[in-house]
């Protein structure tokens, strides 16, 4: 008999039932007797026993379906060894947990602060698979994370659609799109919807380039503009204030993020009419694409061999199009970054993108 544990923490995204679909149905096609237990709302199952034995009915029909079947919640890492209000300790009660089920695995679905927290089940013990579940793909060691081509799908029709009315009505529009602190999501969305100026948190923005790349356009006779924001992007000068300084500043400021502060900068010095738009959560919502549907599949049969070979601790990630078993240890803890020195931005800058770092 082979027991497995599955949960999805953090945020959720469009693939996460088409990855748990993958490992079952790979490990119930290779085991006979097979027990499949899910925690219900990520480690919140784990840590206060809800969970439910789950039958291949709970994985048929799933593929295209978006959220997750076993709920979501964030249970962050840095408070994983604080006792709960009242005095539980978590890490004791999520191990206490999967050895009172007897558990041979816990496979986890989730982005970095999830990963953090597998590894340190790992460091305690426990036999962990972890897959890289994020619109962000912003997981260190693996190509790519599963729902970030889904979420780009999404933004990129939002900002598709913001071009025909930018272009009736020639304004300046602003397109917030979610990514945390990287800018994996605007970079790829504003590339493939045409947007003009694509701001990062990986290349803080000088006021000025944004504007003169605006007026370039006005002169150039297209009046309207189309900025995709990344919700992290930030100028120059408050890349170098400390995090707590920067804190301290966005408490103060009167708009709610990082697009209605573009649209204030782009009002004051253009005089242009500005618009905001922010798709927020409908980038994690609907159904995954087929390139999430496929990426999980695959990564999940990958988790389902690995636990069938015992090879534990590792997140199953996508190396040059192929699955991969990568050590937790190397990666738990560390963010993939755009590099503004890439190829990809290189080229986006050379057809006259701009990315407020510099003239156009
Ligand atoms: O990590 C996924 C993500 O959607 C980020 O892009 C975003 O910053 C964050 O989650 C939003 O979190 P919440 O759903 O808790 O508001």
């Amino acid at each position: 008999m082979v027991r497995v544990g599955l949960l999805t923490s953090g945020g959720d995204c469009q693939a996460l039932n088409a990855a748990m679909r993958g490992v079952v149905k790979g490990l119930s096609n290779n085991i006979k007797d097979l027990e499949v237990y899910g925690f219900f709302n990520g480690y919140k199952g784990l840590i206060y026993s809800d969970y439910r034995l789950l039958t291949s009915t709970d994985f048929s029909g799933i593929l295209t379906k978006g959220g997750t079947i076993l709920g979501s919640s964030r249970c962050p890492f840095k408070e994983m060894r604080t006792p709960d209000e009242n005095g539980l300790d978590k890490v004791e009660a999520m191990k206490s947990n999967y050895y009172k089920l007897n558990l041979d695995c816990l496979v986890i679905l989730g982005g970095n602060g999830t990963q953090k927290t597998a590894n340190l089940l790992r460091e305690e013990g426990l036999n962990i698979i972890h897959l890289p579940k994020t619109i962000d793909n912003d997981i260190f060691g693996t190509d790519m994370t599963f729902g970030f081509y889904s979420a780009i799908d999404v933004a990129c029709d939002a900002i598709d659609r913001i071009h025909t009315t930018a272009a009736s009505h020639n304004r300046v529009f602003i397109v917030e799109v979610m990514g945390h602190k990287v800018g994996w999501l605007t970079l790829y969305s504003g590339i493939a919807s045409g947007a003009d100026i694509i701001l990062l948190p990986e290349i803080p923005y000088e006021e000025k380039y944004i504007i003169d790349a605006i007026e370039k356009r006005n002169q150039a006779g297209k009046g309207f503009t189309v900025i995709a924001v990344a919700e992290g992007a930030i100028s120059k000068k408050e890349s170098k204030l400390s995090k707590k300084e920067l804190a301290k500043k966005r408490a103060k400021e009167t708009h709610p993020s990082a697009a209605y502060r573009i649209a204030k900068l782009v009002e004051e010095k253009t005089g242009s009419e500005a618009r905001v738009t922010v798709p927020g959560h409908t980038q994690r919502g609907g159904s995954p694409c087929p390139y999430d549907r496929a990426l999980c599949t695959r990564l999940g049969s990958a988790a389902a061999k690995a636990i069938i070979e015992g090879k534990f601790g590792n997140m199953v990630g996508i190396i040059d199009g192929e699955t991969k078993l990568v050590p937790l240890e190397k990666v738990a803890g560390k963010l993939k970054v755009v590099d503004p020195d890439s190829k990809m931005i290189k080229e986006a800058k050379y057809m006259g993108i701009s990315f407020g770092d510099e003239d156009v």
